[in-house]
């Protein structure tokens, strides 16, 4: 319930209002949101020019977003771009303009993720220097360990890589950033294969094996509804495709006593993907001992008429299906 409708129902049903200060939020997710892209776009010229290659998010959309219940914003960019030699200096002009967004999240109460668009590879290279991407994380989590609004995504979509790897680098990072005195932020961390929800436990089961001494991290994992789940195509496979595809990742989150967020979905405004992805948010919903939230994919300054675009006030998934989230949102 936004807090609009909740104070009309309050004037309409007592003599006293509620102080704003006492609403709880009406969502059943501690995370609700949307990714936020823009500082990873131009992967192909690294660094790249602010305003050519790549952008970052725009304060203002972000906090119409906010207005209408969201809490949780993915925020992308490139490890290369931050630290050209992945555990050296940072590039000040970077580093400053992601704060600025990661800040404008967090002032408004909101959660930033921070999200190493990467792939699991620096300079297209597969990462294989676990003790570097520590220090990487170290040195980044050194940067955010006084806000706690802020929470570390370890990196997004590894795929094709030795499975081994992918937990040792997610073990990595966790260790990094507990090193760095960051001892309260939540931890998502990403599995193989693009981190796929509906290939979790085929591909993933290693990962129930990653530890944390503040036992805070979080499972994110991805899902999108077309038939490779890629989420390239404005066809969902069913109206029921959310659900199947999310219902094996759930079991294995409660048999082995963790909690996830579905850190990557989307469909496109069509009746079969409304019906999926409601469905799928609706499932979410009613497994909260396990499942913590949902983040769009994605907002964005320059995603123009892409078929997920949750910018306001033009984006076709802002203005054609904010309807589907709006049951759950704060
Ligand atoms: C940071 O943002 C400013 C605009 O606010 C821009 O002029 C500058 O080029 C950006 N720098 C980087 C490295 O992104
Ligand atoms: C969610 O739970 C309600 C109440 O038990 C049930 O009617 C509904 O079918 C469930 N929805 C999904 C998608 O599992």
């Amino acid at each position: 319930m936004k807090l609009s409708s909740l104070l009309i129902a309050v004037a309409a049903g007592s003599a006293m209002a509620v102080p704003v200060q006492e609403k709880k939020r009406a969502s059943p997710f501690q995370w609700i949101g949307t990714n936020e892209a823009g500082a990873e776009f131009g992967e192909d010229t690294i660094p790249g020019n602010y305003g050519t290659e790549f952008i970052f998010p725009d304060v203002s959309t972000i906090s119409t977003l906010i207005d209408h219940g969201m809490n949780t914003f993915r925020i992308q960019f490139k490890m290369e771009r931050l630290a050209p030699d992945m555990t050296g200096a940072w590039v000040d002009g970077y580093l400053q303009n992601l704060t600025t967004v990661v800040n404008a999240v967090t002032d408004a109460g909101s959660y930033a993720i921070l999200d190493p668009h990467n792939y699991g590879r620096f300079n297209n290279e597969i990462i294989t220097d676990t003790a570097g991407f520590q220090t990487f994380w170290k040195n980044l989590a050194g940067e955010f360990k006084g806000n706690n609004l802020v929470i570390f995504d370890t990196n997004n979509e590894y795929n094709t890589m030795d499975q081994e790897l992918v937990l040792n680098l997610n073990q990595a990072a966790i260790d990094g950033i507990r090193a760095a005195g960051a001892t309260e932020q939540y931890i998502f961390v990403e599995g193989n294969q693009w981190s796929g929800a509906w290939s979790w436990v085929d591909v993933n089961d290693n990962m129930k094996a990653l530890t944390d001494p503040q036992d805070k991290i979080v499972y994110e994992m991805h899902q999108y509804l077309d038939s490779d789940s890629s989420g390239t195509n404005e066809a969902c496979v069913s109206g029921t495709i959310g659900v199947e595809r999310i219902t094996e990742a759930t079991q294995w989150l409660k048999d082995n006593g963790k909690v996830g967020i579905l850190g990557e979905f989307a469909g496109a405004n069509n009746d079969v993907c409304r019906t999926a992805v409601s469905g799928m948010l609706e499932y979410l919903a009613n497994n909260t001992d396990v499942w913590q939230g949902a983040v769009w994919w994605a907002a964005g300054p320059w995603w123009a008429d892409y078929m997920f675009n949750m910018e306001p006030p033009t984006g076709p998934a802002y203005t054609g299906m904010l309807d589907i989230l709006e049951p759950y949102l704060g």
